[in-house]
């Protein structure tokens, strides 16, 4: 995995047909999807739940970009094993997850993978201050975290604070939550480079009509570029 800012649409599949993954991360990628976003929700950090490692190890097989697993989750550190197991590229844990995240992004490398650090809408900038040379990607939700389909809150200080905080190092900003190609040019023009999202890219579209993926990852691909279309 090569480090660039160029910006990349990160389908998540929490809005794909729950019956059909495979079918459907083979969709989105064969139209246009940069990485796949995996959301693990444990119903105790947040209040919904949704798969573990081994349903992970089977969208692996399909995945042939990048898998970008965005843990939901309290503890982190029992499971990280589980998730390099199946497969994951990028492992993304809450900082609000546990009182050792320092730690947990030391044993998301030491796995194997990118480490990424996710922080809730209440959380501010300063708290990945010393954080930076730990970390691969930092997860800005622009929801509170749980359920798909929820409105954009806007970040954009946040944004441009981390942008400016994270200077050269290779450090990607991902913004998670109501992305779509009204939201997306705001934060790609404040610095993020990682655009997830899910209502936004799987709307109106099926594996049977997999074209309108595509125009919805080229909508908000070219609104966050600035081709207002
Ligand atoms: C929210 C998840 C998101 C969510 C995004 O808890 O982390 O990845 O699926 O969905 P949309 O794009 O519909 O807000
Ligand atoms: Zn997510």
């Amino acid at each position: 995995m090569s480090f660039d800012r160029q910006i990349k649409i990160a389908p998540s599949i929490l809005s794909a047909d729950f019956a059909n993954f495979g079918a459907e991360i083979e969709a989105i990628e064969a139209q246009g999807a940069d990485w796949v976003h995996v959301d693990v929700m444990d119903g105790h950090f947040v209040p919904n739940l949704t798969f573990g490692p081994p349903a992970v190890a089977a969208f692996r097989k399909h995945v042939k970009t990048v898998m970008d697993v965005h843990l939901m989750i309290a503890p982190v550190d029992p499971y990280i094993d589980a998730f390099a197991n199946a497969g994951a590229d990028i492992l993304t844990a809450h900082l609000e997850a546990g009182p050792h995240i320092h730690r947990t992004l030391q044993a998301i490398r030491g796995a194997g993978m990118k480490a990424g650090v996710a922080l809730n809408p209440g959380t501010p900038a300063e708290a990945v201050r010393d954080l930076l040379d730990l970390t691969d990607l930092i997860c800005v939700m622009t929801v509170n975290p749980g359920f798909g389909g929820q409105s954009f809150i806007d970040m954009t200080a946040k944004v441009k604070t981390l942008r400016m905080m994270i200077g050269d190092r290779p450090v990607h900003i991902e913004i998670d939550g109501g992305v779509d190609p009204k939201t997306a040019p705001l934060v790609a023009k404040a610095g993020a480079d990682v655009l997830v999202a899910g209502s936004a890219v799987f709307r109106g579209g099926s594996v049977a009509q997999p074209e309108i993926y595509g125009q919805n990852i080229r909508a908000i691909r070219d609104a966050a570029q600035g081709v207002y279309v």
